[in-house]
């Protein structure tokens, strides 16, 4: 089976899972955050080169205080206690979104760890944060307009070194949890190529057997990029 270099993954339903379940949504979010360790350690072992997580969207600054603090804490708590770990996997932790707009906790926390496994190299870990698909195209063109990049330099490539995932491959694989059929403004100019697959089961149930179940999925795809089966085929 042939492993996808790059896995992004929308982490949702945490709030639905800990509902059928009587329970409070911050819940969901721990539970949300156990499911997210497991398929770090799995991606790391399968071999993927580049796993992305949506962690909190833009659009999730308006959801009520007390959720965004518990996320937030969750969060924190996670990466010191995982920032052994990842280091020891050799997994090295990086941001899409921007940093200064988290509280300064969070940032701290962030830019310790960052620094912490900033030579780690077996996999990447990027962590959607006040991320938005959107402002990460408006942020990139901004960039070239204020470099003074010529009208005529300004290529696919010149805009992609501008986002938060410079350098690094487009996503081959897009997972969706929850059941829900959207992208939520996640990697809008990076998802060009990619496969989507979506799975009813809320993210907390998403177990490293699911992700299998996903590239296996994958696998069974012909990604054709435009060209025919029998081009393809034949090559
Ligand atoms: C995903 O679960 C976590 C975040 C968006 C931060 P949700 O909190 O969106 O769960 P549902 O969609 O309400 O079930
Ligand atoms: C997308 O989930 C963002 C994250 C998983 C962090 P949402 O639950 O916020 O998405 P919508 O609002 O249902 O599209
Ligand atoms: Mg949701």
């Amino acid at each position: 089976m042939q492993i996808p270099t790059h896995i992004a993954v929308i982490m949702d339903g945490n709030g639905r899972w800990a509902k059928q379940r009587g329970l409070p949504r911050s819940d969901g979010h721990r539970a949300g955050t156990e499911a997210a360790r497991a398929v770090v350690t799995h991606c790391r072992e399968l071999g993927v080169r580049f796993l992305t997580l949506y962690t909190f969207s833009k659009e999730n600054w308006s959801r009520p205080k007390d959720e965004i603090g518990t996320l937030f804490d969750l969060l924190t708590t996670f990466l010191k206690r995982e920032e052994k770990s990842l280091k020891e996997q050799g997994i090295r932790l990086n941001i899409l979104g921007e940093i200064d707009a988290m509280p300064l906790a969070v940032r701290q926390v962030l830019r310790h760890v960052m620094r912490q496994t900033a030579q780690c190299e077996d996999m990447t870990l990027n962590l959607a944060l006040s991320y938005s698909g959107r402002d990460e195209i408006v942020r990139a063109a901004r960039a070239l307009v204020a470099k003074g990049v010529p009208p005529e330099a300004v290529t696919e490539e010149a805009f992609a070194a501008e986002l938060w995932t410079a350098g690094q491959p487009d996503p081959d694989l897009i997972i969706r949890t929850s059941g829900e059929l959207r992208l939520s403004n996640y990697l809008l100019f990076q998802c060009a190529y990619a496969e989507l697959h979506f799975t009813d089961i809320y993210w907390p149930d998403f177990t490293p057997a699911e992700l299998d179940k996903a590239i296996k999925d994958l696998n069974s795809r012909q990604r054709r990029f435009g060209k025919t089966g029998e081009q393809l085929d034949h090559a």
